[in-house]
């Protein structure tokens, strides 16, 4: 087993920068031990691409180990005693692997291609263009209170068939669930995730059967007809709402506060894009790359691998550090410059291998019909305060980002 790691993620240190973290991680010979989650951590894009598409590295243990060593598994990640959660987060599409997961993905894949959002972008720019009617010029505010939070609950509850006034509920639901999954789990948190949990599944029951008394044209009234026809199983379609509506929330909110921030930061790149209009989908993945959401996963390995020489035995959980990869300075020249013309990109925000981010061109379509319409709206955007990152692991988000618009 290679050496012990230490750091803090909870630490305001590594808020402020947990890249110089994640070089040190990548300028170890090998993954480093971290005991704290009993896990090995993977920091170099090679290596974290490779474990990311191997069919042998799941993301759960469900079909792998006994029914004794999987409730030991779920305990000492702390998500025992929690029932609704563990019918419907735990065993969503997400965290199921191999046929199982194929399944399930497919059942939805086409709603989110190109064709199946079309009818969507519209929608976006309708939506954006009263948001922004709504900022006063020349006052300081906070633009992920007033921008960024309310977007992501409208669009995809558009998408799945939620109705706009219940937006708010949706967000606050996902923040309370997707913050027990960050490393700082304490009993309060635990209990308020469990009851929004149960709350969230008691509403999407109730939309459900409206919907089976009146389909109409959306995704949750297309899923009630594939559960007629038996394609979807007990739990999975609510497991999967609760999914779409948690997945792509908290992490759109916290990349249009890091993206715009980094403009901000990066005045001659605001300027180019105001000139060039052409370049926001380079600029687009640039945010991304530079400043992912969701910088953080896992992968429990059902077969021995072997990284760089060194074999991590079958029942080793390695920790994915998307943020780290999409700074690795051997594949993304000068990986600390925003470069809002970086061709190529591959960067792994969006994962790697079967569990590829399904919203994955739902959110840079937000991202680009959000953008567009605040440079065109306002002919000035300012920073008009200090900006500070949100601790943690599994996220990366401005607790606020206060602005002036003119
Ligand atoms: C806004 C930025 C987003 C980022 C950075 C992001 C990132 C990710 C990542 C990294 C994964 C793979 C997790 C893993 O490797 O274990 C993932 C999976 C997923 N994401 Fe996203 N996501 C975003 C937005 C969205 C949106 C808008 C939706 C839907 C409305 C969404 C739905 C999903 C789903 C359903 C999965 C599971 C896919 C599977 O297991 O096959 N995501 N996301």
């Amino acid at each position: 087993m290679p050496t012990p790691l230490h750091f803090d993620p909870t630490s305001a240190a590594f808020a402020a920068n947990p890249y110089a973290v994640y070089e040190r991680l990548q300028d170890q010979d090998a993954p480093l031990y971290w005991p704290d989650l009993d896990m090995v951590m993977v920091s170099r894009y090679a290596d974290v691409s490779q474990i990311a598409v191997n069919p042998a590295m799941v993301r759960s243990l469900k079909d792998h180990c006994s029914d004794v060593d999987l409730e030991e598994e779920t305990r000492k990640s702390g998500f025992a005693d929690m029932p609704y959660h563990a019918r419907f987060v735990q065993s969503n599409l997400l965290d199921t692997d191999g046929p199982e997961h194929g399944r399930l993905r497919r059942l939805i894949f086409g709603a989110f291609t190109a064709r199946g959002l079309k009818g969507l972008e519209g929608d976006i720019h309708d939506y954006v263009e009263r948001l922004l009617d709504g900022i006063p010029k020349g006052e300081s505010f906070d633009c992920i209170e007033e921008i960024a939070a309310p977007l992501p609950g409208v669009i995809i509850g558009r998408f799945l068939g939620v109705p706009e006034e219940d937006a708010p509920q949706l967000r606050l639901w996902s923040e309370q669930i997707v913050s027990y999954y960050d490393i700082d789990k304490t009993p309060t948190k635990k209990a308020i995730a469990e009851t929004a949990v149960k709350d969230f599944h008691d509403y999407l029951i109730l939309l459900k059967n409206e919907r089976h008394r009146a389909p109409q044209d959306d995704m949750i009234s297309r899923m009630i007809s594939q559960e007629t026809e038996g394609l979807f199983h007990k739990d999975e379609l609510i497991a999967t709402c609760m999914l779409i509506l948690m997945a792509g929330h908290g992490s759109t909110i916290d990349v249009i506060g890091t993206g715009l921030h980094s403009l901000l930061k990066h005045p001659v790149a605001m300027r180019e894009l105001r000139d060039d209009p052409s370049l926001w989908p380079t600029a687009i993945e640039e945010m991304f790359r530079y400043e992912p959401p969701l910088p953080f996963f896992h992968r429990h390995a059902t077969d021995a691998v072997t990284l760089r020489g060194h074999v991590f035995p079958a029942g080793t959980t390695f920790g994915l550090l998307y943020g780290a990869a999409n700074r690795d300075g051997t594949v993304f020249p000068e990986p600390d410059r925003f470069d809002i013309r970086r061709t190529p990109n591959r960067h792994v925000a969006f994962g790697r291998g079967a569990h590829l981010c399904l919203g994955n061109q739902l959110a840079k379509l937000n991202m680009r019909v959000l953008f567009r319409a605040l440079f065109k709206q306002f002919e000035k955007i300012e920073l008009a305060g200090d900006a500070e990152f949100k601790r943690g692991l599994s996220t990366r988000g401005l607790k606020a980002l206060d602005i002036k618009v003119f």
